[in-house]
């Protein structure tokens, strides 16, 4: 039987995760984990690429995404679970890549120019900024990955990496092709809103977090926009305009929706009882993970002592690509491998 396919991604550490990354990409890798050799990693090298200045934050926000990660239901037994510092073969492929990718090459990426105009109050005019879809490429490729499950933002970065790949692989030619192509693996997200209505995400500061105790939850909803036709408690609504409504769809059973549903079109409940029962169901969902992330909060160290594990075996995977691309490129071997050469070989 073949081996199962490899799939890389990735998760910036900009702080605790949300409701709409739960949806999105967490749920999409518990799934992953169960079927293929997953190595998923806490990119704390990408978050210094805008937040240089200060850093104070960079760790607290690791462990903080790793506990959120962990208590969601991610098994570091199951999957390789890692932060990107802890690795250096990353620092070592973007080096090399860095060599042999052209300038227009990053700065046709569209996040390029757009991240620079959306974080305005930064110096972004730095090589680290510029070169971050690169690091991307050298995160994804350094694991010979087939499959990167990535949201629509991404898949330009995906594409630059097939690009530095295929020239890569043009210039240092090896049978097979040291540096696959790796394929998207689009994730699927329901529309999630936050408490604005728009999309819930963290630069809107519209979020519910995964690790909201449940009153805060209970506020946030209470805060939440509306079907703006419900000025007055005897006023009709419409759910099928309403934010609070999408939650229900995802966070309510049919039930429950189908007495919104009637309650808000004949004005027989209000927003009130109604947030109150989109608030139930949230956190019926995060109850059990918040359970589990306050057991690990409990002990960092052993989190930590997890993630080192973690990064031990992502580096022997690394080593092994690192082998054939120093080779592919004649240059030096290096003395002794990091990882053991039962487990680096085995590639
Ligand atoms: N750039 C990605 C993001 O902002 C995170 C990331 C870094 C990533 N390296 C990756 C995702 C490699 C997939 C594969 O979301
Ligand atoms: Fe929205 Fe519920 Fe109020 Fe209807 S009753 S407008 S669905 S919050």
């Amino acid at each position: 039987m073949r081996a199962a396919q490899r799939v890389l991604s990735g998760v910036r550490p900009t702080g605790k995760l949300h409701l709409g990354n739960a949806m999105g990409a967490v749920n999409n890798w518990l799934r992953l984990q169960r079927e293929y050799d997953c190595y998923f990693f806490i990119a704390d090298w990408h978050a210094l690429t805008t937040d240089y200045a200060d850093t104070s934050a960079v760790r607290q926000n690791t462990l903080e995404v790793a506990l959120d990660l962990m208590g969601a239901g991610l098994d570091p037994e199951q999957c390789v679970l890692f932060v990107q510092s802890h690795v250096p073969q990353h620092a070592e492929l973007h080096l090399l890549f860095s060599m042999i990718t052209p300038l227009r090459w990053l700065e046709r990426v569209p996040t390029y120019k757009e991240q620079q105009e959306n974080l305005s109050g930064r110096d972004l005019s730095t090589y680290g900024f510029l070169g971050y879809p690169l690091l991307q490429s050298a995160d994804i490729l350094l694991y010979q990955a087939d499959l990167v499950p990535v949201g629509q933002d991404q898949v330009a970065h995906v594409e630059l990496t097939r690009e530095v790949a295929r020239r890569f692989n043009q210039f240092y030619p090896a049978q097979p092709d040291v540096l696959p192509e790796p394929k998207v693996l689009l994730t699927p997200s329901p529309k999630l809103p936050g408490v604005d209505g728009r999309k819930m995400s963290k630069s809107y500061g519209n979020t519910i977090l995964l690790a909201d105790p449940e009153p805060e939850v209970r506020q946030k909803l209470k805060t939440m926009v509306t079907d703006p036709a419900r000025v007055r408690r005897t006023d009709k609504g419409n759910p099928d305009i309403c934010p609070v409504f999408d939650l229900h769809k995802v966070f309510s059973n049919a039930e429950t929706q189908q007495k919104v549903r009637e309650g808000c079109t004949t004005a027989s409940i209000g927003c009130i009882e109604c947030k109150g029962w989109a608030a139930d169901g949230i956190v019926r969902y995060i109850a059990p993970m918040q359970e589990r992330r306050a057991a690990l909060a409990a002990k960092p160290q052993q989190v930590w002592q997890t993630l080192h594990a973690g990064a031990e075996r992502a580096q022997q995977r690394a080593e092994a690509t690192m082998r054939q691309v120093r080779d592919a490129m004649r240059l030096a071997p290096h003395a002794a491998p990091i990882a053991s050469e039962k487990e680096a070989t085995r590639a």
